[in-house]
């Protein structure tokens, strides 16, 4: 019995956490029984992790320590809840995970791939998501929608050109990686949003039932 690993990627305000909740009902509804989580975190120490990682107080972090913070908080997430979830037979859903890795890291902060790609091994073994639905959007709209929320974090704090390398990055994987991806224009409002989603997703039922 083995359960099935869906996350759910895109920049800032790109409707990630508001889309989880439509994703979690529409798997239920299809019998699934269900884990939520997110990253960074997802545990105790990996959302005590995700609180140094998002402290904008924290601007002297260098590229090789936010990464391998990203993939400490990740080992404590597969051995605590992701691993676990998936033995029992059970949907996790997570908002964000290693994708966000080679976006963040790789395509905004210019870490090598082949880093990360090391790093990934190393943490996960074999285990990669088995659908990644990608919510793409331009990059100030998606400023825009999460503007509108709380203070900046220390990501929230980069400039245009990063995003937009985030952005370039999680498509340019996308294309690479067509059968795991499905890519969502998040662009649209949210009823369109959810109409693609809803379609993706029994789609991808369909096929694995
Ligand atoms: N399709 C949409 N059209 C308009 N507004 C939207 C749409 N989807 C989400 N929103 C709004 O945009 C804001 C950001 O959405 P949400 O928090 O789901 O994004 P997120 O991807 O989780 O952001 P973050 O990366 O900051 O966690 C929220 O106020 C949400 O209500
Ligand atoms: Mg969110």
């Amino acid at each position: 019995m083995s359960g099935k690993f869906i996350t759910v990627e895109g920049g800032e305000g790109a409707g990630k956490s508001t889309n989880l909740a439509l994703i979690k009902t529409l798997l239920e509804a299809a019998g699934k029984k269900v884990v939520m989580s997110r990253e960074p975190g997802g545990t105790p120490l990996g959302e005590t992790i995700r609180g140094v990682l998002l402290d904008a107080k924290q601007s002297r972090m260098s590229s090789d320590t936010e990464l391998l913070l990203m993939f400490a908080a990740r080992a404590q997430h597969l051995d605590e809840v992701i691993t676990p979830a998936l033995a029992a037979g059970h949907y996790l859903l997570c908002d964000r995970f290693t994708d966000a890795t080679y976006a963040y890291q790789g395509g905004g902060r210019g870490v090598s791939m082949a880093r990360i790609a090391e790093l990934e091994q190393f943490v996960q073994g074999d285990l990669r998501p088995d659908l990644t639905v990608l919510l793409d959007l331009p990059v100030a709209q998606g400023m825009q929608r999460a503007g509108e929320r709380s203070a900046p974090d220390r990501f929230e704090q980069e400039q245009h050109e990063f995003f937009e390398k985030v952005r370039a990055t999680y498509l340019e994987r996308a294309k690479q990686q067509p059968q795991r991806y499905r890519v969502i224009n998040a662009g649209l409002d949210l009823k369109a949003v959810q109409q693609q989603i809803r379609q993706q997703l029994a789609d991808y039922l369909g096929a694995v039932e």
